[in-house]
């Protein structure tokens, strides 16, 4: 049996996933809004195919647990996919993984080996230096009372299910042979390759993916200035051209996406996991000037947009927000662009803003309670304001183009020029 602790977006399709490959999982999640709304066949976000496995699975093949006691007891895997978002000065928060962990150890009953595997995301040296030492204390030596691995996760907000079900490659780290047999024993139906690395070398693997994926986006939006500095170059044109080389055109990579201009990179990964990568490797005594660079040219890139666009629009006009999610198919919301343009506008005097987002409105009103209205429909919105802002690509503003152009638009993301 499987033990799952966290039920976000990892933790859930996580779970789900194993439970489609056939396994009896078991989930645990400390909200218990969230346990209570899963057990009544309701996904707290929007991700497609989760709703269709959780009624595939739920009471069948996955559980929802009242405990961690009930979820790891009978375990002999246990997934952590906690949270561990950023701390004040950009390093990684593990208070939670931390706290799993430990409760975990509280409830186990030492009589069967178990293999603790850590999904979160986490910076290099955590595993051998923190959660190893943590096992240690507790009177577990790793290989002899209890496994330990690291487990990295790749999946795609928007593609959660199918990143996870056909997975481009399964990263593994682990030192201890029971827990490498019982890791290679669930995965290897999965049918993708199984890479084993130590514990250091699986945390790296995930930071190097998405340090790669920032940079890629910093480095477009640094040579998007650029060319707005000197001025007469068709910068859409000049990135789609650049993705004529082939390439960039592997599908499903799609790789072109992130060297594309826009309005900086969101979501609940890239910014986190740029900066913890940052501060490790300052602790350890070397200061990544690109990472540095990278993470200020993201902050930047907002108050420069914004900038150019507040010389053009008077504080008396209706201004139109379409998009508030950090990317399109999404309605997750944590580090969204929308959320710093939005403030800059409102701390320049700008109060005539209603915004509008497919799936987001929602989570964007319980998460940030700023001072914006919000219409029901890109129609609706529409009507009421004077100019747009356009800062997540929606298919739906490209299939309503000729609407969205019947007024003034700031295109921050290239989409529709
Ligand atoms: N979101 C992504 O696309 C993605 C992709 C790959 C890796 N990751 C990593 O996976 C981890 C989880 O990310 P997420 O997006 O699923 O986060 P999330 O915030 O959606 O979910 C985390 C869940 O853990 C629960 N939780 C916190 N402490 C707990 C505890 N002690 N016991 C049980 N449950 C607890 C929270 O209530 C929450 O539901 C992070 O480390 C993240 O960096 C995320």
């Amino acid at each position: 049996m499987i033990a799952v602790i966290g039920l976000g977006f990892v933790g859930l399709t996580t779970a789900l996933g194993f439970s489609e490959k056939g396994f009896i999982v078991k989930g645990f999640d400390i909200d218990k809004n969230k346990r209570n709304g899963i057990s009544n066949y309701k996904i707290p976000f929007h991700e497609p195919g989760l709703e269709e496995a959780l009624n595939r699975h739920l009471n069948k093949k996955f559980f929802i647990a009242e405990s961690i006691d009930e979820a790891v007891n009978k375990a002999g895997i246990i997934f952590y996919c906690v949270g561990t978002p950023e701390n004040n000065n950009g390093s990684s928060d593990l208070t939670y993984l931390l706290r799993a962990i430990k409760d975990t150890l509280d409830n186990i009953k030492k009589d069967g080996f178990k293999t603790l595997v850590i999904k979160s995301t986490v910076p290099p040296s955590t595993t051998s230096e923190i959660i190893k030492p943590l096992l240690r204390y507790s009177g577990l030596i790793v290989g002899e009372a209890i496994g330990l691995a690291n487990n990295p996760e790749f999946l795609r907000e928007g593609y959660a299910w199918s990143d996870f079900i056909n997975p481009d490659r399964i990263v593994v780290g682990v030192e201890d042979d029971l827990s490498a047999e019982a890791l290679k024993n669930i995965y290897n139906i999965f049918g993708s390759e199984i890479y084993f690395v130590n514990y250091n070398t699986a945390e790296f693997i995930k930071y190097l993916s998405n340090t790669l994926l920032s940079t890629l986006i910093s480095f477009s939006n640094e040579m998007s200035v650029i060319a707005k500095t000197i001025g007469d170059i068709d910068i859409p044109s000049a990135f789609n051209i650049l993705h004529k080389d082939a390439r960039w055109s592997g599908n499903p990579a799609k790789m072109a996406s992130y060297v594309y201009p826009g309005c900086g990179y969101g979501g609940y990964c890239l910014p986190k996991d740029t900066k913890a990568l940052y501060q490790i490797s300052k602790k350890k005594g070397f200061i990544p000037k690109i990472l540095k660079q990278n993470i200020e040219i993201n902050k930047n890139i907002k108050a420069f947009l914004i900038n150019e666009l507040m010389d053009k629009i008077s504080k008396e006009q209706n201004i139109g927000i379409l998009g508030l999610s950090f990317k399109p198919d999404s309605d997750d919301v944590r580090q969204s662009p929308a959320s710093g343009i939005i403030n800059i506008l409102l701390n320049n005097g700008y109060k005539n803003i209603i915004a509008y987002d497919p799936l987001a409105n929602k989570n964007f009103e319980i998460s940030y309670g700023i001072p914006i209205r919000y219409a029901e429909s890109l129609k609706e919105l529409m009507k009421i304001v004077d100019v747009s802002v356009l800062i997540t690509n929606w298919a739906e503003f490209k299939e309503n183009e000729i609407l969205i152009k019947s007024k003034p638009l700031y295109d921050l993301r290239y989409f529709l020029e």
